[in-house]
């Protein structure tokens, strides 16, 4: 029988029930892009430092090369009995170059070197899904620039509350996507430490070279303490919590865009092509996609409780629970990055339905605080007694079935009698929007400036 690779002291061949509980090899042959570089630097640094000779490192480059073109032309399909990607690529690299793939072990464990392939596939992921993000982006402040005079009623309790512009609301997401970008690209800059030379938790007594394999994969430095680097997982925590939150936002603005495309609102239309239709009801048109997208946020949170979860109480160092730390990890990177990508070309392609946006704004007295601010400054009226005397004008309204946009100034002043003809200015929703000149508020001046620092922020980091 021939031994197992990583079984020094197991004699049996073991039970085809604990094969398919311990195999990682289904699911973590997705790193062995990783796990082939890693080795590759790993060699060179063995050769360099003199621990194997110039000939063992030719064989194992050209070897780990031919395995990587076998791999990507399909010619090895990553399948079978072995027990993981790093025990597959070893096996195989030493059946086809003998003595010298037995010596690529040297100075490394597989706990160093699975903490090194995951860590190296979320960074590549990580500039991957921040990428993404910056289109995402660039495709909101495309539409915000659009329509910063558009106006549309801005809620809270997803009831009316003061006009803004829609210009304005896409901002509000571009706000929120630019610190997800920001957050994955600070992750990265924390986790860009190499894990490898670690070995199996307490470093090893060959002259090894650390920092050469660092910078050889792209690591700013070695990590500092190798228990440390073998047992945490929390880089992997860390784009488990990013993705939850980019989807949190991408929910959010998916639950806007199932709202606003109901019958109820109509203030707009998806292309057909981010629709579908109902098997039994045939003048459906379904906006399942945001529903999905809404939908995935639930499986991604899913696995970060997962991973915390798994994580929880280990004893130092590394402990085969962690092999769970990958299928959801790679669950919620394949979710983000597809979500990213449909949104952005969701939000391109869909119709903004202007007439439909601005004319909700007559519904639900908008101006009413501009009213009060108007007693306020007018007549140097308290903020509270404004208020209610504004409630009771409401109400007025209210009982002739108008807004207040509407009523008289007769009965206006029938309410309070200090309010002149220059009111007309202030009930309107176009100017009520254009009042909120403060920083950061919703003046169509304002949006622009923040389209502006926005744009240049995106011209900076692509640039
Ligand atoms: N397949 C393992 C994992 O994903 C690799 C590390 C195994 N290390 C060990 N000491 N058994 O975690």
């Amino acid at each position: 029988m021939a031994k197992k690779i990583a079984s020094a002291r197991i004699g049996t061949e073991s039970s085809e029930l604990l094969k398919e509980l311990n195999n990682s090899f289904p699911f973590d042959k997705a790193l062995y892009r990783e796990d082939i570089e890693g080795s590759k630097a790993h060699a060179a640094m063995l050769a360099y430092q003199g621990i194997i000779s110039n000939d063992d490192l030719a064989s194992i480059t050209n070897g780990l090369n031919k395995i990587l073109m076998e791999i990507e032309s399909g010619e090895w399909k990553l399948e079978g009995d072995d027990e993981d990607i790093h025990m597959a690529i070893e096996g195989r690299l030493t059946s086809m170059i003998g003595d010298a793939g037995k010596r690529l072990h040297t100075a490394r464990s597989r706990n160093d070197q699975v903490a090194l392939d995951f860590r190296l596939f979320v960074q590549h992921q990580t500039k991957e899904i921040s990428s993404l993000i910056l289109d995402l982006i660039q495709t909101c402040v495309d539409i915000a620039k659009d329509h910063t005079t558009t106006l549309l009623p801005g809620m809270t309790h997803l009831q009316h509350a003061q006009p803004i512009n829609f210009g304005y609301h896409m901002m509000a997401y571009v706000n929120m996507f630019k610190r997800d970008y920001e957050r994955f690209m600070s992750s990265f800059e924390r986790n860009n430490l190499s894990p490898i030379g670690c070995a199996a938790l307490a470093g090893t007594p060959h002259l090894i070279h650390r920092k050469m394999t660092a910078s050889t994969l792209g690591f700013d430095a070695p990590t500092l303490n190798c228990l440390d680097t073998v047992s945490d997982r929390d880089f992997a925590l860390e784009i488990l919590f990013n993705i939850s939150t980019l989807m949190m936002h991408i929910s959010r603005l998916s639950e806007e865009l199932i709202l606003w495309s109901s019958s109820e609102f109509r203030w707009i239309t998806l292309s057909d092509r981010h629709a579908t239709g109902s098997s039994i009801m045939p003048q459906k048109k379904n906006p399942d996609i945001p529903e999905l997208l809404r939908g995935k946020t639930g499986r991604v949170n899913g696995n970060l409780i997962g991973l915390l979860t798994v994580m929880k109480g280990l004893p130092l160092a590394y402990n085969k629970d962690m092999q769970e730390d990958k299928e959801g990890v790679f669950d919620s990177i394949r979710t983000a990055k597809l979500s990213v990508m449909v949104l952005d070309e969701m939000l391109a392609q869909m119709k903004i339905n202007i007439s439909r946006m601005e004319s909700a704004c007559m519904v639900g007295h908008l101006s009413a605080t501009d009213l009060a601010d108007y007693l306020v400054r007018k007549v140097g009226m308290p903020f509270r007694d404004a208020y209610h005397i504004v409630g009771n004008v409401v109400n007025l309204a209210e009982d002739q079935g108008i807004d207040i946009s509407e009523l008289s100034l007769e009965q206006l002043q029938s309410i309070e009698s200090r309010i002149e003809d220059d009111v007309k200015s202030i009930l309107n929703n176009r100017a009520s929007m254009n009042a909120r000149t403060s920083e950061g508020g919703t003046a169509t001046v304002r949006t622009k400036e923040q389209i502006e620092f926005m744009q240049q922020w995106l011209d900076k980091i692509s640039g």
